[in-house]
């Protein structure tokens, strides 16, 4: 088991079941109440309740996926939550993926002025970039994250146990979000990250730590994301507006296959600027190009520069993105031209075949 300590909490990798029921007792807490969804009900809490041999006072489950991650949603758990008589000395356990762990911190936050959660998250996705951060909240009028506030868990247990049900294609986007850490990083970690072969036969618990280790150190410098931070955006600007155009088709892509399409065209962005050299550029396509093993329509390129100048990362009229200056090393508030994100683009669009799309 390893710990990484955080200004006001630990995130534990690892068999930490114990600690569990220490953190609840440690807390003084009146009723504890575990929040799943329909799948994480099915492959999550059996293991969860067995090893961590927690008795919670409620199971509440919501449906699984994005498009419940909504305001109507928390009303049902905040519902819940009052039906059980959960006072401010209570405390939820979100046990999930990034969708359960974002709302669950939100409802947690605002039931009765707030009371106190642990996050079990259980995607590799949730696991490397929802663990650390404090970012709690739910989409609204179609915005990702609209509604939501920075506020800690007591604690979060990362288990790589719980991939063993994750889906291949869950665990490849959420590696995607492990390659962004150690491109922006740490090129040492590149460098060992391009020799794995078979995300199923990673040591999970070196790699977790080595890669949360590099979001901890940028988080910390920056927690409300005023400046260094935005370096985790690095493959977000084009990547987030290739996942909403794609969301409603039948192409829809899960958020680290977007992300890893997005880092591909922000990296040919930085060469044309001189940031990245050709090789750097040509090493990174190859590699990443590994992970996308899916078809992908840009052709409403339109759409897609549209939504980017929606993004709201961007201050006025300026594209503001994230770009590498070298592997290991980020750029901030680089001010794109949607010329620039055209080149991108048409740049990814060289590197695949699009005869299967
Ligand atoms: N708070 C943050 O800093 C932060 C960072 C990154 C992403 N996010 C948010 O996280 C969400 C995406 O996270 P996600 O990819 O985990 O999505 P998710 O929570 O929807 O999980 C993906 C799917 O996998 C299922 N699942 C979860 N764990 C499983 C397991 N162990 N075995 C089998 N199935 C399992 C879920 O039920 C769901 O159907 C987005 O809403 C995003 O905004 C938040
Ligand atoms: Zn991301």
């Amino acid at each position: 088991m390893r710990q990484i300590k955080l200004q006001d909490y630990q995130v534990s990798i690892g068999n930490a079941w114990a600690e569990i029921q220490n953190t609840i007792d440690f807390n003084g807490v009146s009723k504890c109440f575990v929040l799943v969804d329909a799948m994480t009900k099915e492959y999550c809490l059996p293991l969860f309740l067995e090893k961590s041999q927690i008795k919670p006072d409620g199971i509440i489950e919501i449906p699984a996926g994005e498009t419940y991650k909504t305001i109507e949603t928390c009303q049902r758990v905040w519902n819940e939550l009052f039906l059980h008589d959960a006072d401010r000395q209570a405390l939820i356990i979100n046990l999930g993926g990034g969708v359960v762990g974002d709302l669950g911190g939100f409802v947690a936050s605002t039931y009765k002025r707030g009371i106190k959660f642990i996050q079990v998250p259980t995607t590799l996705l949730s696991q490397l970039d929802a663990s650390i951060g404090g970012k709690v909240g739910v989409d609204f009028l179609s915005l990702k994250n609209a509604l939501g506030v920075f506020n800690n868990p007591e604690a979060v247990f990362i288990n790589p146990a719980f991939f063993d049900t994750l889906s291949d294609r869950q665990l490849k986007s959420g590696f995607a979000e492990a390659l962004k850490h150690a491109l922006i990083a740490d090129r040492s970690m590149w460098d060992n990250i391009k020799g794995i072969t078979d995300l199923r036969t990673i040591d999970w618990e070196p790699f977790l730590e080595e890669s949360l280790l590099i979001k901890k150190r940028i988080v910390e410098n920056d927690p409300y994301e005023k400046g260094p931070r935005k370096a985790l955006n690095f493959g977000h600007t084009i990547g987030h507006a290739i996942e909403g155009v794609l969301l409603e088709t039948e192409h829809s892509l899960l958020h680290g296959e977007a992300v890893l399409l997005g880092m591909i065209a922000e990296s040919k962005i930085a060469q044309i600027r001189g940031l990245l050299n050709e090789n750097e550029l040509s090493e990174i396509t190859n590699h990443l190009r590994k992970y996308v093993d899916f078809s992908f329509d840009l052709q409403q390129r339109d759409m897609i520069i549209n939504l980017i100048k929606g993004d709201k990362k961007n201050e006025g009229d300026k594209i503001l993105c994230t770009l590498l200056n070298a592997i290991g090393q980020y750029a901030i508030n680089q001010d794109i031209s949607l010329e620039e994100v055209e080149v991108g683009l048409i740049y990814l669009e060289e590197q695949f075949d699009y005869s299967n799309v």
